[in-house]
């Protein structure tokens, strides 16, 4: 059974990713912290409590984090998941209240208390890990590993042209856990690119009449939308559950261990960057021994899209 904490930030994918781990018999979502990134986080707080509600998990506990990046000011994305960052269609608001402590708390406390269990689903900025990290160093040991949604290498940013939503709406805290030393799996928009939802696998999630589907399918238009107008054609892009799919099983993605760094300047800001010389005549490179992550480097998205419309 994996034992699962989320750091997440709903947005239509993420809440895609909570109903699809929702499903899974398998695993236990042990409590969620909320980060800023998609919507502030305060609403991404109202919106994990909204889909947990949906699935009748009203009983795991949401802890809002950080409500801003470490160095750079709060920037949103409403104009890709909607004014209330679910397509404006989530219905009521949850009348359960968000946990009196801080994401980052909860994250050190369970860590503690439950040494070398836990997993950590990072689908959000890494604000809160890394003020979980400046909390409790040894968090790297106390967690049993880290899958995240992060970071482009061989593709373009979704945000600039260079860096993807979570790296570049906080660098610093990005890079403060990939030099960190977590047991760490990186799925990044390399491969969530091909995690693409097209219209007749939307429609078969319509036509399923299970709240989970019905709910699902409510918060989809401004995302739909958006996707669609970008790629010429009917379809949305499932970024965190597909990462949530591969910490369920890690044989739908092949891997390479590399060191990952950050870069935190100029217009590269957010960009995650490897070193992929065979042999280094030249100068320069990732300026510390950080230890390598695992980088997801091929998909079965088939499988995975798959496995996402069953849930
Ligand atoms: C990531 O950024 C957010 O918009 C999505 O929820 C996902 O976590 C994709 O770059
Ligand atoms: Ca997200």
């Amino acid at each position: 059974r994996l034992s699962v904490v989320l750091d997440t930030d709903p947005g239509v994918d993420d809440a895609w990713a909570i109903l699809y781990l929702a499903a899974q018999p398998d695993v236990e979502i042990v409590a969620i912290g909320a980060a800023h990134g998609n919507v502030p986080t305060a609403t991404a707080a109202a919106n994990a409590l909204r889909v947990l509600d949906v699935v009748g998990l009203d009983h795991i506990p949401v802890a809002a984090g950080h409500p801003t990046p470490l160095q750079q000011p709060l920037e949103t994305s409403e104009f890709v998941h909607g004014e209330d960052g679910l397509g404006g269609g989530a219905g009521p608001t949850s009348p359960r209240r968000t946990s009196p402590e801080p994401a980052a708390e909860q994250l050190v406390r369970l860590a503690r208390q439950r040494p070398g269990e836990l997993t950590l689903l990072a689908l959000a900025p890494l604000t809160n890990i890394a003020l979980a990290l400046r909390m409790e160093p040894n968090l790297p040991r106390l967690l049993r590993r880290v899958v995240l949604m992060g970071g482009a290498f061989h593709v373009p940013g979704n945000v600039t042209a260079w860096a993807e939503a979570n790296s570049a709406h906080d660098p610093e805290a990005a890079e403060e856990v990939l030099r960190a030393g977590f047991d760490l799996t990186m799925v990044p928009l390399d491969m969530t690119e091909h995690a693409w939802a097209d219209e007749f696998w939307l429609k078969r999630i319509a036509d399923a009449d299970t709240p989970a589907a019905r709910f699902a399918t409510s918060v989809l238009d401004a995302y739909v939308a958006l996707y669609s107008s970008a790629r010429g054609t009917v379809g949305c892009v499932l970024h965190d559950p597909l990462a949530a799919a591969i910490m369920v099983d890690e044989s739908l993605a092949t891997y390479e261990e590399r060191q990952v760094m950050v870069e935190l300047a100029g217009h590269t800001r957010g960009a995650t960057l490897l070193d992929e010389r065979k042999f280094t005549i030249s100068r320069g490179g990732i300026p510390d021994q950080r230890p390598p992550v695992r980088i997801a480097a091929t998909v079965d998205a088939a499988t995975a899209m798959d496995r996402i419309h069953r849930a």
